[in-house]
């Protein structure tokens, strides 16, 4: 069999349960390294809670450098009230900012899809989201998260003020527009753009630049301009009526923790985080659950596996160029649902209940 050359793929397990699904994934890739003759090169580092225990920094420029050479990055989830009293800079989740600041991964993509064999583990009714699949992209590396100014100063009368800055570009918004844009043109032609263009100057140019660039390049896709609010509401009323969702930074985060639930369980959904392409045509990316670290289940063998696989699914397709593999692991995933095995985030009565080791060793069965 021809071999293809080594791609790196870099694993950060990070905190919590990301180690033990993070494994789950690193035992599908070496099943892919020998069963379908590719040649991951798969390394491993340490992030967030972590690597402050051991370096008292969440992520060592070793680790950093690991990740600017890597073709995909997959990351497990940090943090955990162990450190949650950390100033700032060495706090976990300081370690996901810097990769995605840095790395100018600047179109964090989040699908909120609803498995028809779990509609019944939504806390909506079944009619308002079987076939749901909405894609959420979130502006990940602007607005108020990174904004200046920023911090905590005193002012007068003994007091502190806190204080952080939401800003846009044009060109910061037009990049992830247009990202939104066409992955629109790949599902059902329609955009809806949230923000807060009655309260907030940058939400009015956000709207603007989105509208702009719909028509000077994207005028056969729908366009709907939505306040991020009504959106919030709207995704709970009628979430079937939302196709693309372009977002800022802070919106994306709440919005996409919502739609996500609408499906049931946090533990199924993965998501992409992109940047640019270079000159080479190389774009960075890292791939993560959007589910937390879950400390309450850390260790346990109980956590959901799956968001994760399907993150690994997602770097095949978006960074790797392995559609058939990231389909064989998506449709594992199925069967093995369709085999009626649940975690206990997802266990309902007549399923049978496994742990994350066995729903991992499960889907590769299903890989064969
Ligand atoms: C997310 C998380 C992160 C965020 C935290 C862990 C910094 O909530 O990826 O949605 O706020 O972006
Ligand atoms: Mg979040």
């Amino acid at each position: 069999m021809i071999k293809v050359k080594k791609r790196k793929i870099l694993l950060l397990p990070g905190d919590g349960i990301g180690p033990e699904v993070i494994a789950e994934v690193k035992k599908i890739l070496e099943w892919l390294n020998k069963n379908k003759s590719l040649d991951f090169e798969i390394e491993e580092g340490l992030v967030g809670g972590i690597s402050y225990d051991k370096h008292k920094n969440p992520i060592t420029d070793e680790v950093f450098y690991k990740a600017l050479e890597s073709e995909a990055v997959i990351l497990g989830a940090v943090g955990g009230p162990k450190w949650d009293n950390l100033e700032f800079a060495k706090r976990p989740e300081r370690a996901l900012l810097k990769l995605r600041k840095e790395l100018k991964l600047f179109a964090n993509l989040r699908p909120a899809i609803c498995f028809k064999q779990l509609v019944d583990a939504s806390s909506l009714k079944p009619e308002i989201i079987s076939g749901l699949d909405i894609m959420i992209v979130r502006e990940l590396t602007g607005g108020i998260y990174f904004g200046e100014p920023r911090g905590i100063m005193p002012i007068e009368n003994g007091e502190r003020k806190g204080l952080n800055t939401h800003s846009y570009t044009t060109s910061e918004i037009h990049r992830v527009a247009r990202v939104a844009f066409e992955l629109a043109k790949k599902r059902k032609n329609k955009v809806t753009s949230c923000e807060k263009s009655n309260v907030m100057e940058a939400g009015v140019l956000w709207k603007e630049e989105v509208q702009a660039l719909h028509d000077k390049e994207f005028k056969k896709i729908e366009l709907k301009h939505m306040l991020a609010d009504n959106c919030a509401m709207q995704l709970l009323r009628d979430p079937k009526q939302f196709d693309v969702i372009v977002t800022d930074n802070l919106f994306g985060d709440i919005l996409s923790d919502e739609a996500a639930m609408l499906t049931g369980s946090l533990g199924l959904l993965p998501s992409a985080s992109l940047g640019t392409k270079d000159k080479n045509g190389k774009m960075r990316s890292m791939y993560e659950p959007i589910h937390g670290s879950a400390p309450d289940i850390a260790g346990k063998n109980v956590a959901n596996p799956i968001a994760s696989i399907l993150s690994l699914s997602m770097a095949l397709r978006y960074s790797l160029d392995l559609d058939t593999e990231a389909n064989l692991i998506d449709s594992a995933v199925q069967k093995v649902l369709d085999d009626g095995l649940r975690t206990k985030d997802i266990m309902s009565s007549e399923k049978k209940e496994v742990g994350t080791s066995v729903m991992g060793d499960a889907i590769i069965s299903k890989l064969k």
